[in-house]
């Protein structure tokens, strides 16, 4: 157990709050501001608690200063959220930042430009993490999205503060502890997305205890290639065909189901108005893409899901966002949504697709967090975890 902000006192306190508002923007806006909504009950806590915050967060991965990737969208956002009043600062260190924080108020909030614009964030540069942790008295760590990340702001500034988790960050971990720590059994994993290679560690540690993975999007091809099927011209990531043959050679000798789709529907182009056929996956035409599971495929997924008690989902089915290709996707969330079972999601795509579809209300825990998720249920230590105190 990791101490948190109830267990300080922050009154009167500089309190740097690490946020992951890491958020997508269009046209200078945010467009979609669940991230920052996530943080609202840690950054109200602490002005409650008569705190100074200075919140700090990246924002895309720039390559030095680029004014694309300003925090300003979000400063708006987070102002109309807070009902007005954000200090934002156009850099993260630095005399002038000092000397505007030294204006702030107790209850008041400020944000940080993004940490990112300087190089010495992502390599965790000492004097870098000294400079912000100048700022404050406490450092509050509620970037659960950003947790896996070994930077200054995220873990390096953790040497010279107080560090203790945010509301965002104690609930992140309290929801996908319960998928590891004696989750309730048919255990069902559905896997998609592109790549296999960041799902690899996740298969590999549910097979010794999840009932069935069911396995769709692009990257059921590098698992169906694996089996020695020819899938045309689908997407397949060619370096893991490798790790996708030990899971299924692991899968061969374990009571978890590796289960991949019967059938799929394929494209003569990645366009939405390309010509479309469904076919069975052992028949597929040469210069032919899969872009979505197919009707056979996502019955049994939802045949699956229908039964399980505990569901972890990760990586939509297909190019959900063509609407040719959003069937198997849209199917799956509406199965998942409507479980008898406690239902976890995670990531930035199956996020986007819960919410397209208007069910991310019914699931029990949507994590802010996608990678950072994967690496936890991985087993994996998150850097942004280690360095917060113990309770
Ligand atoms: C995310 O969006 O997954 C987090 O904010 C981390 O971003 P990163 O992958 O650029 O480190």
């Amino acid at each position: 157990m990791k101490k948190t902000v109830r267990d300080i006192d922050v009154e009167g306190k500089r309190v740097l709050a690490r946020v992951d508002f890491n958020v997508p923007l269009d046209g200078g806006k945010v467009a979609d501001d669940t991230r920052i909504r996530a943080a609202l009950p840690t950054i109200n806590y602490l002005r409650e608690h008569g705190a100074r915050v200075i919140l700090i967060s990246h924002l895309g991965r720039p390559k030095g200063v680029d004014d694309s990737l300003r925090m300003n969208p979000v400063a708006e956002r987070l102002s109309q959220l807070l009902g007005g009043g954000v200090m934002k600062l156009d850099d993260c260190v630095g005399p002038e930042v000092e000397a505007r924080l030294a204006e702030l108020p107790a209850g008041g909030v400020a944000l940080l430009e993004n940490s990112r614009f300087h190089p010495e964030e992502k390599a965790n540069d000492p004097e870098f993490a000294a400079a912000l942790a100048r700022l404050a008295d406490i450092f509050v760590n509620d970037a659960f999205g950003a947790a896996h990340r070994a930077h200054a702001s995220t873990a390096g500034v953790a040497r010279d503060l107080p560090a203790v988790a945010g509301f965002l960050v104690e609930a992140e971990l309290k929801k996908l502890s319960r998928l590891i720590e004696d989750p309730y059994h048919p255990f069902v994993i559905i896997l998609g997305g592109v790549k296999i290679s960041d799902k690899i560690g996740v298969i590999d540690r549910f097979l010794d205890f999840a009932d069935a993975i069911l396995i769709g999007g692009a990257m059921c091809f590098g698992f169906l290639k694996a089996k020695g099927i020819d899938v045309g011209a689908s997407k397949v990531e060619e370096e893991a065909i490798a790790v996708a043959a030990a899971a299924l050679e692991k899968a061969e000798n374990s009571k978890c189901r590796l289960i991949l789709p019967k059938d799929v529907v394929l494209a003569d182009a990645f366009r939405e108005d390309a010509d479309t056929i469904i076919n069975t996956v052992d028949n597929i035409p040469a210069g032919w893409m899969g872009l979505d599971i197919g009707p056979a495929a996502s019955m049994e997924f939802v045949r699956e899901i229908a039964v399980a008690r505990t569901i972890f989902w990760n990586g939509p089915m297909g190019a959900f966002e063509m609407e040719p290709f959003s069937a198997g996707t849209r199917t799956v969330a509406e199965a998942v949504a409507s479980a008898s079972a406690l239902t976890v999601a995670g990531g930035g795509d199956t996020v986007a697709a819960l919410n397209k579809f208007g069910l991310a209300g019914r699931l029990d825990h949507v994590s802010t967090g996608g990678g950072a998720a994967m690496e936890f249920l991985e087993g994996k230590e998150l850097p942004g975890i280690a360095v917060l105190e113990e309770a």
